[in-house]
């Protein structure tokens, strides 16, 4: 029982410590995006538009930074990025007249 309680609070610190570590939490990514130019991810920009946690994590991304590797051949897929940024949920990340609405120089 006792095991039981401890590891039952580890849990809700886990939990509790990642919810305030979150990337939504008016934090960024910082991706380098190669020649097209460095990527930030805001996390307060998504959280505004009412996104939650589970709607990328853990299936779109690891709640951890760097995990995620994105080509531009990914571009027009559905990982990562691309699972909302598709023209459909929001705007394209083909469309070249979007490349710098993430991509600055
Ligand atoms: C719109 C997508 C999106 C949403 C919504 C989102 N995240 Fe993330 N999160 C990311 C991305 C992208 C990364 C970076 C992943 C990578 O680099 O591989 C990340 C990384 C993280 C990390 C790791 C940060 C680090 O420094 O290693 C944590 C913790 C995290 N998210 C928590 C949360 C929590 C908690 C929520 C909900 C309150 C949330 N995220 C909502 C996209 C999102
Ligand atoms: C779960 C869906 C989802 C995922 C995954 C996602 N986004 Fe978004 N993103 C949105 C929505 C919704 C908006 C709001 C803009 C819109 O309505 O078209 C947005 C807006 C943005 C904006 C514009 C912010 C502004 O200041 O107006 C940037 C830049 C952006 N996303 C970058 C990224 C990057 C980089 C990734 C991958 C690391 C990513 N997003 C992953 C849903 C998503
Ligand atoms: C929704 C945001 C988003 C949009 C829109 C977007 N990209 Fe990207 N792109 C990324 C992210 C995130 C990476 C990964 C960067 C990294 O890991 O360093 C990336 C990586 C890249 C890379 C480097 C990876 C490689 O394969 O060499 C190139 C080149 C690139 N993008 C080109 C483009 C072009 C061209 C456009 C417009 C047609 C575009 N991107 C639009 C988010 C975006």
């Amino acid at each position: 029982m006792k095991v039981l309680t401890v590891l039952l609070a580890i849990v809700i610190a886990v939990a509790f410590v990642s919810s305030v570590m979150a990337v939504p939490a008016g934090k960024t990514v910082e991706f380098a995006g190669g020649a097209q130019g460095k990527v930030t991810f805001d996390g307060k920009t998504h959280a505004d538009k009412g996104l939650k946690c589970n709607d990328c994590h853990p299936k779109v991304f690891q709640m951890k930074k760097g995990t995620i590797k994105i080509t531009k051949e990914d571009h027009g897929t559905d990982k990562g990025c691309g699972s909302c940024h598709n023209g459909t949920k929001s705007f394209s990340q083909k469309d070249e007249a979007n490349c710098a609405k993430c991509h600055k120089k």
